[in-house]
């Protein structure tokens, strides 16, 4: 399913849901700050944050708490997804995350990635993730 476009109401509120939850990041470590929030197709707003632990790579990224948080939350259809970081140019999605976003949205799934000055750039899954491998693609009895 294609998602339905982004309103610039809804983007202003993405922008500023995901710049916000970067205060909520654990990260003592690497102190670099992530923030996320995913607009459902419902019209909420779920956010996340990096997850950092002691045993570094058991750490989680701010994409994949934010889509878990909403998956277990029972949604399934969503809009995009923003990223902030405090850096410029904007950082953009791990290959892990990548993955992981993959599962959930369609290849036009668009991901707003901000800057530390909230300037943003946006790029669809399929630009992040060509020729990816999902659910589709696994036969059906697994
Ligand atoms: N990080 C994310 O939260 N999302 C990404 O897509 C890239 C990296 C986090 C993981 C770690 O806590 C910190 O940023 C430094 O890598």
């Amino acid at each position: 399913m294609t998602p339905s476009p982004i309103t610039p109401a809804e983007l202003e509120i993405l922008s500023t849901k995901a710049t916000a939850a970067k205060a909520t990041a654990y990260c003592p470590y690497s102190k670099f700050r992530v923030g996320a929030c995913i607009l459902t197709e419902q019209g909420e707003y779920i956010t996340g944050a990096n997850v950092e632990n002691a045993s570094f790579p058991v750490g989680t990224c701010a994409e994949r708490v934010a889509f878990g948080t909403a998956v277990v939350s029972g949604h399934k259809d969503f809009k995009a997804l923003a990223v902030a970081t405090d850096i410029k140019p904007p950082a953009s999605p791990c290959g892990m995350c990548r993955q992981f976003i993959r599962e959930f949205t369609t290849p036009s799934f668009p991901v707003y990635m901000y800057d530390v000055d909230g300037n943003y750039v946006v790029k669809t899954m399929e630009e992040l993730l060509p020729d990816s491998f999902g659910p589709d693609n696994l036969p059906p009895s697994s």
